[in-house]
């Protein structure tokens, strides 16, 4: 019998890249669809024949045919939402991040493992197959031990001071610097980092404002805010590894611009997931013995079925998001990429702000 599955949220990313990850996936049935402004619940219904439209979550948890919901709205009710879901005793995925403060986010991490419902939070770049190959690698020790990680996730998305910053807290002072690459974009490199190099010990920083004006949704013409546009760091992991990292808001670029290279003790990778010329990414690897990089073939690595590197990236990792969380669930294989993992890239992202607040190396939360 098909897995039930329910959506909160019915706009542009569920449409780009949850709704067809389960509309590929021949073990799912869309079973309803909901959002607080109606027609775009029905339309999205329509579009992926889900049966049943609601304007208020609650509705939909009651049905108990329905076993998995997806969470896809705005940042501020991620986790509101997903406590409602794992009361009612459903399997839940959510966007990123769950909360913007660590503490909530590992408590309705304890909350869904004592319910017994799994979680799974959308971070979409742990299922790029190129970071699968090179993460395989890794843990089957061809990479030798792990020296040096980098990672990068920035595009030119905000290069622009004329288009719009989203999500923003228009009641932000202005005269501080207001933590926001770190964040949207931080949040999936921290935990691409930790997925590769394992726990993070501490972490040095530097953020910076590079856009003095810009227009945020929600106010009226140009606005002087301190946003944070680009963020570096170090880290120190635990395993005794480093690492250093680049958010940013304002490099030249395509999306969605993450580049992730490790460097072992018998070789080395660089998986480079930026859309150029219709190819979704890219992955090349050296060994101590031969060190030039060589491309590797990705047509031949685990991609989900009915898609090829020219598929939109949104579509073609959420595809396989989708269906990891679905398999996990259907056939008991462990989970991965939890809300627990939610919680600790927070408390990283947490850990990076106080050090470049606080000038000084912060230690990373062993919770
Ligand atoms: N993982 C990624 O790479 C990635 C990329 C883009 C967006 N996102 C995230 O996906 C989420 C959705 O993005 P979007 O661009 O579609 O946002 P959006 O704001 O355009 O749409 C969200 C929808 O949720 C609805 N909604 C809000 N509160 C609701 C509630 N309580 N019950 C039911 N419906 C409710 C809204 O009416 C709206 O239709 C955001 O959190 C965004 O940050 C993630």
């Amino acid at each position: 019998m098909a897995l039930r599955v329910g959506i909160i949220g019915a706009h542009h990313w569920a449409e780009k890249a949850h709704l067809p990850g389960y509309a590929a996936h021949d073990g799912v049935e869309i079973a309803a669809i909901c959002d607080i402004e109606r027609d775009r619940a029905e339309a999205l219904a329509a579009q992926f024949g889900a049966k049943a439209v609601y304007t208020d979550h609650r509705a939909m948890l009651a049905d108990p045919t329905i076993a998995m919901i997806d969470v896809c709205t705005p940042t501020a009710t991620h986790l509101p939402l997903s406590l409602d879901v794992i009361a009612a005793g459903k399997h839940v995925m959510s966007e990123k991040p769950l909360h913007t403060l660590a503490a909530p986010a590992f408590d309705a991490a304890r909350r869904a493992s004592e319910r017994g419902v799994r979680t799974k939070l959308g971070f979409t770049f742990r299922y790029s197959p190129a970071i699968r190959l090179l993460k395989h690698w890794i843990d089957a020790g061809e990479l030798g031990e792990i020296f040096h990680i980098h990672g990068l996730e920035q595009n030119s998305q905000f290069l622009d001071p004329d288009f719009p910053l989203r999500q923003f807290d228009v009641t932000a002072p202005r005269d501080r610097l207001i933590p926001a690459s770190i964040v949207g974009y931080g949040s999936h490199l921290v935990d691409l980092m930790r997925w590769v190099g394992g726990e993070f010990a501490a972490v040095a920083s530097s953020m910076r404002n590079f856009v003095p004006e810009r227009l945020v949704r929600g106010l009226d013409g140009r606005q002087r805010f301190q946003v944070e546009d680009g963020t570096v760091a170090l880290v120190d992991y635990a395993d005794g590894a480093q690492g250093m990292l680049q958010t940013s808001y304002v490099a030249v670029g395509n999306y969605p611009g993450i580049e992730l290279r490790v460097y072992g003790s018998r070789g080395a990778a660089v998986a480079r997931l930026v859309t150029e010329f219709g190819v979704a990414e890219t992955l090349h690897r050296a060994t101590a013995d031969d060190v030039e990089f060589r491309p590797v073939d990705l047509a031949t690595a685990d991609l989900p079925p009915g898609t090829d590197l020219g598929t939109p990236w949104p579509e073609l990792y959420f595809r396989n998001l989708i269906r990891f969380f679905v398999d996990e669930i259907i056939e008991g294989r462990p989970e991965e990429c939890t809300f627990h993992d939610g919680a600790k890239s927070q408390q990283i992202v947490d850990a990076i702000v106080a050090a470049h607040f606080e000038r000084r190396w912060v230690e990373v939360g062993s919770t």
